[in-house]
């Protein structure tokens, strides 16, 4: 299943500086009765791999893409992001992400195979709403600390441009990293497992 064309697919879509993650809608369908034990070709591609080109996000924004009914986060940070992150390991709950559900060939405070690519299941850790992406510095909203990251609506947990939790959140857990594979250097598949290409 290609999810190439960000103007192509409604499955996914750029998001702007105050960008807000939607609901991909797939409406009712009637099932007959023969679906609940015969999975239908929609109901394998729900489950599917799917393959995006991460070249079509600009520097320091990101796409949602829907992959097993829930939206992975791609962020393509620029320098001063990844700059940014390395100053806050002592407002982190779980720095290193040690307890954090990612593969194991990701690493380091970027959480990620290529420093500037994050990807990440955006569902915050704590009761599952989607956290809202907000790169902007300082926003009055957010406070003079704030370097850029994601903000959960529903209880406020705050998460950096990592897709780790910031101490006084009530998330527990840095942001779960899906199973993904470079086949070049932009292209992945989300889904499955492999790291760099
Ligand atoms: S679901 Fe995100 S803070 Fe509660």
């Amino acid at each position: 299943m290609s999810n190439d064309g960000v103007n192509n697919s409604r499955r996914r879509f750029l998001a702007a500086s105050t960008a807000a993650v939607g609901a991909v809608g797939a409406g009712a369908v009637a099932v007959p009765f023969i679906g609940s034990w015969l999975p239908s070709a929609k109901a394998k591609a729900a489950g599917a791999p799917v393959r995006a080109d991460l070249s079509k996000v600009p520097a320091g924004l990101m796409m949602t893409i829907e992959w097993r009914g829930q939206p992975v986060y791609v962020l393509n940070r620029t320098p001063e992001q990844l700059k940014n992150l390395k100053m806050l390991d002592d407002e982190l709950k779980d720095p290193a992400s040690e307890t954090a559900k990612q593969p194991a060939y990701i690493e380091g405070q970027e959480r990620s195979v290529k420093p500037n690519l994050g990807i990440y299941v955006g569902l915050c850790t704590h009761l599952g709403c989607a956290p809202k992406f907000r790169p902007e510095v300082a926003p009055a909203d957010l406070g003079p600390r704030w370097v850029g990251g994601f903000f959960c609506p529903c209880h406020g947990s705050k998460f950096d441009l990592a897709g780790r939790v910031l101490k006084g959140s009530p998330a527990p857990t840095n942001l779960v990293i899906p199973p993904h594979k470079y086949i070049t250097d932009t292209v992945v598949i989300i889904g499955e497992d492999g790291g760099a290409a």
